[in-house]
């Protein structure tokens, strides 16, 4: 074992470890590279590829076993149980989905109907994962709530760890239902003492069944299939959560809702079946339309 750390430049570290990267099909091997390698050296801060670094051996040997793993597939995310989304750093885990920049077009819409960032919210996070969502609205509304909801406790015990570190967790409420069963917006409601919510953010899951098998492998192997299986058309999620929602929404409340490519027709009608009025669209960053707008008809 050899701890006796040694300075060299992180051109050389890396440089041997990008090109496994690359055979192994990363279209982003350098960052990849930079971020295992700081992440290897507990940094808080990402790696320069021409600063000089005090390393040690047994370092070196660490940052080529994870990038091993990256080479086999796995997310850098997945590696180091971290994620990026709007303006904070997400502890992730094997039970929540890792948080797309797709989703953030949820918090820019928010904006655009909650434009008073004094006001006092009461927000449901209807699936929360990781809490991305939610806590990137409490971050922004320093006055206002929010409860998540998730079926899965690890997910739940994720949003509690980020709240904690965002110093966030006096203004949230962890919920474990399962939106499959018969009463769980009962159930919700006796949880909050029968007061509704101003606005509700959700990104169900929402992928047909049968395509799951053709996603890439960092998503098929790597994020939970409960936060990816919308059942044959991938509607499933919309069609139990729709049901209750215009129960559990203030008067003129907004419901904020991810959908997949192309299935903003069919959400709509489901809106419109349970009592809830498509009132905007919002696209991804890939001018991709992935965000309903809804309110009570
Ligand atoms: C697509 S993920 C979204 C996670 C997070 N909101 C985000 O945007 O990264 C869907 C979430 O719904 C949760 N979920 C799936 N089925 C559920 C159910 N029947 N009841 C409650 N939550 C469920 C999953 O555990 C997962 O966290």
């Amino acid at each position: 074992m050899d701890n006796k750390q040694k300075s060299i430049d992180v051109y050389s570290i890396i440089k041997p470890e990008i090109e496994k990267l690359i055979n192994c099909g990363s279209t982003t091997p350098i960052l990849d590279s930079r971020i295992l390698l700081a992440h290897t050296l507990s940094y808080a801060r990402s790696v320069y590829t021409h600063e000089n670094i005090n390393i040690s051996k047994n370092q070196i040997n660490k940052f080529q076993n994870l990038i091993s793993e990256r080479a086999k597939g796995k997310p850098v995310s997945r590696i180091i149980n971290k994620k990026n989304f709007w303006k904070k750093e997400f502890q992730i885990n094997k039970e929540t989905l890792d948080p797309r920049p797709d989703s953030e077009v949820i918090i820019e819409y928010f904006f655009k109907y909650y434009e008073d960032k004094f006001k006092e919210l009461k927000i449901l996070d209807l699936g929360s994962g990781s809490g991305c969502l939610g806590l990137s609205l409490l971050d922004e509304y320093q006055n206002s709530k929010v409860s998540f909801l998730d079926v899965s406790k690890k997910s739940l015990k994720a949003v509690k760890l980020n709240s904690l570190k965002f110093k966030m967790y006096e203004r949230t409420k962890l919920i474990s239902l399962d939106w499959s069963s018969p009463d769980w917006d009962r159930d919700l409601l006796d949880f909050e003492k029968n007061i509704k919510f101003d606005a509700i953010v959700t990104n169900p899951p929402y992928i047909p069944s049968a395509e799951i098998e053709l996603l890439q492998k960092e998503v098929k192997y790597y994020d939970p299939l409960i936060a990816l299986d919308g059942g044959k058309d991938g509607l499933d999620a919309y069609r139990l959560i729709f049901s209750k929602l215009f129960k559990l929404l203030k008067p003129n409340g907004k419901i904020f809702v991810e959908i997949g490519k192309n299935q903003e027709k069919f959400i709509s009608t489901i809106g419109l079946n349970n009592g809830l009025l498509t009132i905007d669209y919002g696209r991804d960053l890939q001018g991709i339309i992935r965000l309903i707008v809804f309110t009570i008809k």
